[in-house]
This record gives C-alpha cells, sequence and structure tokens, in this order.
C-alpha cells in the first residue's frame, strides 16, 4: 500500500502551467521564435534552462551564454508577476482537503516541482507546512524526466520507492516517477500521459480510498 505521496506542483495543485505556458510564449515572441501550446506541452515539468534550450534548439536560434541568462531571467520575471497574486483561493478545488485527509491517513506527503520559485508559491498557497518535506529543485543533480527528484524526496520521507505514490500533469514528470519505480497517477489526458498506471483529469477526482486502506 501507499505510504507517501509525492505531489508535483505546477498544473497539479494550482493552475501554474497556465502561468509558465504564458510567460514562455511572451518570451518567444519577442524573440521572435515559433512556440505555441502543443510545444509547451513537451516543456511541462523541464526546468527553466533546459525549457529555453529547447525552445531555442526547435527555432534553430542561438544566443550567447550571457543572452540565454537574460531571457531565462525576464522569462522567471514575467512569471513572477503572474504569480505575485496568489493566495489560498488559488489553489485547485478539493487540494486542501486531500492533503489532510492524506496527513489524517498517516501518509507522509513530499514535493517534487522543478521550479525554483515552488517554496515562495506553496506559501503563498497556504500549505507549506503541510508538506513533511520539499524538493529544492536547485540542489538535484539531473532534472525531470530523470527520477531523482523524487528519489530524493522518497528517501527524506523515509519511505521505499514503490510505497510512494507520485503525482504528476507532465509527460516529462510521469516518465521520472516511473524510472524512480513508483505508481504514477497523472492529471490531464490520458492520450498524453499514455505512461502513468492511471490518469485522472482534474486533481479534484483524486480517490485517497483507492490508494490507502480504510483505516
Ligand atoms: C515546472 C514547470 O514545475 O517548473 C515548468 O512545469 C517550469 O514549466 C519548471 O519551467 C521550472 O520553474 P521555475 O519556476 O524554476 O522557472
Ligand atoms: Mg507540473
Amino acid at each position: 500500500p501507499v505510504k507517501a505521496i509525492i505531489f508535483d506542483l505546477d498544473g497539479v495543485l494550482t493552475d501554474t502551467a497556465e502561468g509558465h505556458y504564458q510567460a514562455w510564449q511572451r518570451l518567444a515572441d519577442e524573440l521572435d521564435v515559433p512556440f505555441d501550446r502543443e510545444k509547451n506541452e513537451a516543456l511541462k515539468g523541464i526546468d527553466r534552462m533546459g525549457s529555453l534550450e529547447r525552445i531555442l534548439a526547435d527555432s534553430g536560434r542561438t544566443l550567447t551564454e550571457a543572452e540565454k541568462q537574460e531571457a531565462a531571467t525576464r522569462k522567471n520575471g514575467y512569471y513572477q508577476d503572474l504569480i505575485a497574486r496568489f493566495s489560498p483561493d488559488d489553489l485547485f478545488d478539493g487540494v486542501r482537503d486531500l492533503l489532510l485527509a492524506a496527513k489524517a491517513a498517516g501518509l507522509k506527503l513530499g514535493v517534487a516541482s522543478a521550479s525554483r520559485n515552488a517554496p515562495t508559491l506553496l506559501t503563498r498557497l497556504g500549505i507549506i507546512d503541510l508538506f513533511d518535506h520539499v524538493a529544492d529543485a536547485g540542489a538535484i543533480p539531473n532534472p525531470k524526466p530523470a527520477p531523482d527528484i523524487f528519489l530524493s524526496v522518497a528517501k527524506a520521507l523515509d519511505v521505499p520507492p514503490p510505497a510512494c505514490l507520485g503525482v504528476e500533469d507532465s509527460m516529462a514528470g510521469i516518465t521520472a516517477i516511473k524510472a524512480a519505480g513508483m505508481p504514477a497517477l497523472g492529471i490531464g489526458d490520458p492520450a498524453i500521459l499514455t505512461e502513468a498506471d492511471e490518469v485522472i483529469g482534474h486533481i479534484r477526482e483524486f480517490r485517497l480510498d483507492r490508494f490507502v486502506r480504510p483505516a
């Protein structure tokens, strides 16, 4: 049975997947490189510089190291403007109740987000204290789709990977969860999240009793 749940953040607990997309689209338009929602799908879960590298690679455009740093910082500024007013009202429906119910059932809770903004966002959403461990994305050797971040959270929670349920909205994230040897619950479109063990459309459909033994 599941003893811990390790959540992705952006697009799972709150609607920031859209915010990241809007910020990348604005940057891509300014750089005059092609970008759209379909290309963005493959960037979900990918870290900031990795995302920029992919956008540039697709366009054939090259930037100097300094220009890349500037562009990544600019995108982050757009993103931070979007989340600056986030509050507990921006949690997806059902998230707070789900976290409280999981804790009451004795599960450990972790966050495995590639975002350097995760601690700030979790604080704004008013839920950071509900987690036993939040990964420090900057301290993880290999980014998603590598399993490192999920393994690092499992270790910090002291729960073996097969007993950790990973919850993700991105292809890269589902790949990371499976590579870590964990069951994967996808949030989104089953036609996209094909590697997930199960897919639901929205976190409000999460049924805790499907994963834990009734007390
Ligand atoms: C992930 C998002 O959670 O975090 C990606 O899915 C984003 O879209 C990545 O690029 C890095 O976020 P940040 O906040 O460090 O730029
Ligand atoms: Mg996500």
